[in-house]
């Protein structure tokens, strides 16, 4: 059997309805493992569920509320028994806005989602893997470096970078890996617009050596990648998928 088959493994996948979630999901059930997609459209979940096949179901989830949180647990595991893989994908975007005009709400919001959406991810269902298991935070390459006027999104990304480190070595004994894939621009609902921006966009384009914007797809080997006994050797890392916009 090859080190990335997943044939078996039981995955979550939070945002899983559309975008990068989706192009994971369907990455994964590629390679052998059924999918829960999660997110907090039960229609666009079942839509998708349904395109991707493979055994596919959608659980209606909003990741920053604790019940719902500890509700998809229990339902994955009144069904399958287990949880092999946790991708902790569902994200908000960046607002753009310097510190000075960005409100206490949108702070809120933003790190609502984006970082206690992933903590209470990772304690309620991180926490019920057993040895084997294997925790990939989608963060950012704006966990990696600063991007202009986006604070609590770069805060955000930056607390999964180092909440993913401090998690790998808490559960390492435990045999759960905990590692981030930290995507560059990829087109998708949350950066259409940003990247078909006449000036935005060309500048985007432009900082990526390899002269194109990432798709869902680009995403889905990494993941797959992170999730099977490929990786079983690591922890704690960041997984980079940007064109070369952070080598540039
Ligand atoms: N696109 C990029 O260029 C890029 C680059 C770096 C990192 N990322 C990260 O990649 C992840 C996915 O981004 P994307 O571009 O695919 O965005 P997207 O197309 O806007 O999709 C976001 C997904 O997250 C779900 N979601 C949002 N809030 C949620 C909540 N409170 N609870 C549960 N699900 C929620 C959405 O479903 P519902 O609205 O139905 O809940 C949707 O499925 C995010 O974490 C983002 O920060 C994206």
């Amino acid at each position: 059997m090859s080190d990335f088959d997943l044939s078996g493994k039981i995955c979550i996948v939070t945002g899983g309805g559309r975008g990068i979630g989706r192009g994971m999901a369907e990455g994964l059930v590629r390679n052998g493992a059924t999918v829960v997609i999660a997110g907090r459209t039960l229609a666009t979940l079942e839509e998708a569920a349904e395109a991707i096949g493979g055994g596919t179901w959608g659980h209606a989830t909003d990741v920053s509320v604790e019940a719902d949180v500890i509700a998809l647990r229990d339902a994955v595991l009144s069904r399958h028994g287990k949880i092999d893989v946790l991708v902790n994908n569902a994200g908000v975007d960046p607002i753009f806005k310097g510190i000075e005009r960005t409100s206490l709400d949108e702070w809120r919001h933003i790190i609502d989602i984006n970082l206690t959406g992933l903590f209470l991810c990772c304690k309620y269902i991180g926490g019920a893997m057993t040895a084997g298991g294997s925790v990939i935070n989608v963060s950012s390459v704006a966990g990696h470096v600063g991007l202009m006027r986006s604070v609590p999104y770069c805060a955000s990304k930056g607390g999964a970078e180092l909440l993913t480190k401090s998690l790998a070595i808490d559960w390492a004994k435990r045999g759960v890996r905990v590692n981030t894939l930290a995507p560059g621009w990829v087109d998708t609902d949350l950066t259409h617009q940003l990247l078909e921006h006449a000036e935005h966009g060309q500048r985007m384009l432009a900082g990526t050596p390899m002269g194109r914007f990432g798709t869902p797809r680009d995403m889905a080997g990494g993941v797959a990648f992170l999730a099977s006994n490929a990786s079983a050797f690591m922890t704690g890392q960041s997984l980079v998928i940007d064109g070369g916009w952070t080598a540039a």
